[in-house]
């Protein structure tokens, strides 16, 4: 048996590894680690990598890599490595407490939306006492998620115990009590169309690409309102801006721009019914990205496959 020291390659900007480093180490002194662009290392060597965004081609370059961990839930940052190896294992990394930060993320912006919070936090700063804005009753503002997996069925489920009538879209039919469920592209308009407050959860692949754009809203009641914590890809900016000037949308929440950080210039940061956040609604937690990348790669050790996957013809 082989007692070389395994080697795992961080890829990721080297002002986050300190982070990640300690806890790794803590839970397996005698894993060797290297970060990309900070410690010399021989591509030969390197048995495993974590990332999120590697720079395209760098998979290619290490010829024994047995797995590779997303410090994410998203994958689009690796699909997008046309050279990535694909015999080599890709595990997306899937936690209850990311998932449930997502899910609070999402019902609060559903709150925020439903409940009308920005014109309250303008009658503040007016100091005006104003009672008589018509509230829609919750039985009757219709939640919907676009993307009913891991996040998405997490967000669901508290929002449908909020007493939110939720429905989901999916590529695949799913049977979670109390969640209507729409599946494949031919359910997508009707799913749309009975949508009053809609939070984004798909993976960026190319048939996702820019789902929320201008049919998309227009497909949607009058008044409806849109949460994108997915990806930047996802929304066709110009559509939004056009669609909530225009009054048939009320107000966006935006998590996940196209170019990260938002540009400075962005209409979006100033635009009057735009919430914006920098790319905050869930956030992988250090101790929890090393137990996964530890225990993935004990499995891998043993001969086991590694759980969460990336089906590379699926793009998620
Ligand atoms: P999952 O893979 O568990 O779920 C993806 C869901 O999208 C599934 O229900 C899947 O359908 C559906 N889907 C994928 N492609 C299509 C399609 N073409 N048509 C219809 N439905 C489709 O992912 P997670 O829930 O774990 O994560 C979702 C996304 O959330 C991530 O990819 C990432 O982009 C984003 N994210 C953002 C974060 C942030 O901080 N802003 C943090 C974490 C995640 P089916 O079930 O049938 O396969
Ligand atoms: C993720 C993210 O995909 O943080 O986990 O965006």
């Amino acid at each position: 048996m082989s007692t070389r020291q395994k080697t795992l390659l961080f890829v990721v900007p080297v002002n986050w590894a300190p982070l990640w480093e300690g806890q790794i180490a803590a839970l397996d002194p005698s894993l060797k680690i290297a970060v990309h662009g900070r410690d010399p290392y021989v591509p030969e060597d390197v048995d495993y990598a974590l990332s999120f965004r590697p720079p395209p081609g760098l998979f290619k370059s290490l010829p024994h890599l047995k797995a590779v961990f997303s410090l994410g839930a998203g994958v689009d940052g690796f699909l997008l490595d046309a050279d990535y190896p694909r015999h080599v294992p890709l595990a997306r990394f899937v936690n209850r407490w990311l998932s449930l930060e997502m899910a609070q993320y999402t019902v609060l912006h559903t709150l925020m939306h439903h409940r009308q919070q920005r014109a309250f936090d303008g009658f503040q700063r007016a100091r005006q006492w104003r009672q008589g804005i018509p509230q829609r009753k919750t039985a009757d503002a219709r939640v919907g998620i676009l993307g009913l997996g891991e996040i998405g069925q997490m967000a669901g489920e508290r929002l449908r115990d909020l007493g939110f009538p939720v429905a989901g879209w999916s590529r695949t039919k799913k049977h979670v009590e109390g969640i209507e469920s729409f599946a494949g592209d031919g359910e997508l308009k009707p799913f749309l169309a009975r949508t009053d407050i809609l939070t984004c959860l798909l993976p960026l692949t190319p048939e996702t690409r820019g789902i929320l754009n201008a049919d998309a809203f227009a497909a949607m009641p009058l008044g409806a309102a849109i949460i994108n914590a997915a990806r930047g890809g996802h929304l066709v900016e110009r559509d939004l801006i056009a669609a909530l000037d225009s009054n048939h949308l009320s107000g966006a929440t935006l998590d996940v721009f196209e170019t990260e950080p938002l540009p400075e210039d962005n209409p979006l940061w100033t635009h009057p019914k735009v919430t914006v956040t920098p790319h905050v609604a869930g956030l992988t937690q250090p101790k929890e990205a090393a137990d996964f990348v530890i225990h993935g790669i004990a499995k891998v050790e043993r001969g086991e496959t590694l759980d969460n996957l990336v089906d590379f013809a699926r793009g998620y």
